[in-house]
């Protein structure tokens, strides 16, 4: 899976992708996270990419020149699935969206700033568009590593353990069970019983009771009309 990401500030995003599993998933080749710095298009030598705002009003808008030459380019090395804007007024981010994400070929992620895109591009370009939540972040490109390494770790491979991810919080509407590793006992806290004893099928049994009793305290909104 390849994911371009067109950014103001591509030093944002080189931490998240350079660790840890999206690293090796890029290793692996199994992911190609490919930055794109949104000033290679700008419109002028002061390396111009956004202006003020139509109509009057505090805050920078990204211009359409550089972001519509960049799409364009990039476009005409391969199609994309979808044309992604981090953007607060997107629709929330969840795991399902996730799961569908992951299963799409090349993706592109344009990451806003300031006071946002210029309409005209969300309106020709972008094909959906994506908030992490209901808060408003500096720029999208924070927005954009979340939602890359979600999508990262469900491509097939990428988790030495296949299988986890399946058990993730979200994954069957219901939270994660707790977890335990050494010690046994700590400080005179100690580990369920049950998960010492070696009888997986009771050790399903008492997570699949601890994610039901968990999600019904924590998110009782996942469990709908239950
Ligand atoms: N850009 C700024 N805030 C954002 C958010 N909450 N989600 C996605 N992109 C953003």
């Amino acid at each position: 899976m390849t994911i371009d990401i067109i950014t103001a500030v591509p030093e944002l995003l080189e931490s998240p992708f350079g660790h840890s599993i999206m690293k090796r998933a890029q290793e692996k080749g199994l992911l190609n996270v490919r930055l794109h710095n949104l000033r290679k298009w700008a419109i002028n030598k002061q390396a111009q990419i956004d202006d003020y705002q139509y109509g009057g009003g505090a805050g920078m808008v990204m211009m359409c020149e550089p972001l519509a030459n960049a799409i364009d380019e990039l476009q005409k090395d391969q199609p994309y699935d979808a044309i992604i804007y981090m953007t607060p007024d997107g629709k929330p981010f969840n795991q399902q969206t996730a799961n569908q994400l992951s299963l799409e070929g090349n993706l592109l992620i344009i990451c806003g700033h300031y006071k946002g895109i210029d309409e005209r591009i969300r309106t020709k370009y972008v094909t959906m568009e994506i908030s992490i939540g209901d808060y408003v972040l500096s720029g999208g490109e924070l927005a954009a590593a979340v939602v890359v390494d979600a999508i990262g770790r469900l491509i097939p491979g990428v988790l030495n353990d296949e299988t986890s991810a399946l058990f993730d919080s979200f994954q069957d509407n219901l939270l994660a069970p707790p977890v335990y590793t050494r010690p046994a006992d700590f400080r005179g806290d100690k580990v369920p019983e049950i998960l010492l004893q070696g009888d997986p099928k009771k050790v399903e049994e008492w997570r699949f009771e601890q994610s039901l009793e968990r999600t019904k305290t924590r998110r009782p909104d996942m469990l709908g009309d239950l």
